[in-house]
């Protein structure tokens, strides 16, 4: 097909560039810390801590709250900088609220940037991510999400279509499936099924890359390793394939009636003679591939949790049933319910940072430049702030909210996800088309694994369907 056979002129180029400037530069040129005076925590080594804190979140962080109270320290590598973790909601208020001027949060992220790229959302800080995050918001407003209802709740459907009665398997990979054609189609608009083939094994081998590769691509000794090129051959073409979208896209005869993320990127600030008001290609690129990987495994995984416990409580998938077949403001509202209580039990981010750039007052602490800080969720989401928090409860979120800064999946403040909205709309049209041709079994008991930097169902959320 011909627009497969059209090379795009320099994106190698570009993908090489990028790979290039990566280094972990933002964390390591930080200055030194003075640690005297921070709340405590473990005297363990920095890599014990950080081992700890990554692999075994769901002990360590309630364990330190037991040990060391509300506020604890922890020091990561590289070079045992510390942590300062928050856990009551006025402390966690104080932080969300703080001067983004200060509180950056895209330095922490640096090592995520030969993928997602310099111009990342989720990388940039101060004037150049208030910039970024305007020109996305319109892209994410209500309007914008009832637009892509429709067709979420139609690649749900194909998906349930599919599935083998009475056969067990692991709900997360199909739910990974599903959410990661909702990104083609619905965020990228991807619609040409040759290029959706040839973009599916690269999406998922970007989404599959261990972020310690990068750490290998830091010393130029090493990128001669395969396991290293295959990541940057992977991106070369990766890059080749959306760079073509977003060139094509620009010139679509249809653009301006078109509901994708993307084709609204692209309109954005269109007619302004400011070209700050709009994206470039690059830009556009790397706002693309962080909708891809921000966007696409946490809520599979949020969906995949519900599935799980709601396929052991027979009474709690009855009335889920019975939502999904009324179709009316009741019904969505359990849905809804059913998607934040999966994010509250098993939240998928442990974690949000802020590394300080000038010293600042947190929960009356003196906290110096330098020294990173953050509430930690799972700590959050538990007995600290729920009555029975280990139990399986929508009926927490229905008809009301919990207390403010109890609930944050989602991170808070000028950083706050800017797919929260995508996401419980997401999953809620999709479980509604699972609950309106089957009946969910959960097959085994699962629990809490951590793969890349999300925490997902060890066991992949095993369940089996019989059709209503
Ligand atoms: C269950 C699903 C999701 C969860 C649990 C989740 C969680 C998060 C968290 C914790 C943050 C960091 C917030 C902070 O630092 O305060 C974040 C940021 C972000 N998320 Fe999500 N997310 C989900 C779905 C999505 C979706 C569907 C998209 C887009 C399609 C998306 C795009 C982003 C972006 C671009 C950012 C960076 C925001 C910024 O720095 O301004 N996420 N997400």
């Amino acid at each position: 097909m011909a627009i497969l056979e059209r090379e795009p002129t320099d994106t190698r180029a570009l993908t090489a560039q990028r790979f290039d400037r990566m280094s972990l530069d933002g964390v390591s040129k930080l200055p030194p810390v003075d640690t005297t005076g921070l709340p405590p925590g473990p005297p363990w080594p920095a890599l014990v801590q950080t081992i700890a804190l990554f692999r075994f979140r769901h002990w360590f962080h309630p364990w330190l709250h037991k040990t060391y109270g509300p506020t604890f320290t922890i020091h990561m590598l590289p070079g045992g900088r510390p942590f300062v973790l928050f856990t009551r909601p006025e402390d966690i208020k104080e932080i969300f609220a703080g001067d983004p001027e200060v509180f950056h949060a895209g330095k922490g992220n640096s090592v995520l940037g030969p993928v997602m790229g310099e111009h990342s959302l989720l990388l940039q800080d101060g004037g150049d991510h208030k910039r970024a995050r305007k020109l996305l918001m319109p892209a994410f407003n209500g309007h914008a999400l009832r637009s892509y209802q429709g067709l979420i709740t139609d690649l749900a459907r194909d998906e349930v279509a599919h599935w083998p009665a009475g056969r067990t398997f692991e709900s997360l990979n199909r739910m990974n499936t599903l959410t990661l054609e909702v990104i083609l189609r619905v965020v990228f608009g991807v619609t040409d099924e040759q290029r959706l083939a040839a973009l599916r094994p690269c999406v998922n081998a970007t989404v599959d890359v261990n972020p310690g590769v990068f750490l290998i691509g830091t010393y130029r000794s090493l990128q001669r390793l395969p396991a290293y090129r295959r990541v940057v051959a992977n991106q070369e073409e990766l890059d080749r394939l959306i760079y073509a979208e977003i060139r094509e896209r620009r010139v679509a005869p249809d653009l301006a009636e078109r509901t994708d993320v993307l084709s609204r990127l692209i309109r954005e600030g269109q007619d302004s003679d400011d070209p700050t008001e709009r994206l470039d290609d690059t830009e556009l690129r790397d706002q693309l591939v962080t909708l891809l990987l921000a966007g696409h495994e946490t809520t599979a995984t949020s969906l995949a949790w519900a599935l799980y416990e709601l396929g052991r409580n027979p009474e709690l998938m009855r009335r889920t049933q019975e939502a999904a077949d009324a179709a009316d403001a009741e019904g969505d509202a359990w849905l809804d319910a059913v998607m934040k209580e999966s994010m509250r039990l098993h939240p998928v981010i442990p974690i949000v940072l802020r590394t300080l750039q000038r010293p600042a007052t947190i929960a009356g602490i003196d906290l110096p430049a330098g020294t990173t800080v953050g509430p930690s969720i799972v700590v959050a989401h538990g007995d600290a702030n729920y009555e029975r928090a280990d139990e399986f409860d929508p009926t927490r979120f229905l008809g009301q909210n919990p207390p403010t800064n109890t609930w944050i999946p989602f991170g808070g403040g000028v950083r706050r996800c800017i797919g929260a909205g995508f996401a419980l709309m997401e999953g809620a049209a999709i479980l509604r088309e699972v609950f309106l041709a089957w009946s969910v079994h959960t097959e085994h008991d699962d629990g809490p694994r951590v793969r890349n930097i999300t925490s997902v169902p060890d066991r992949g959320a095993r369940i089996s369907v019989v059709p209503r």
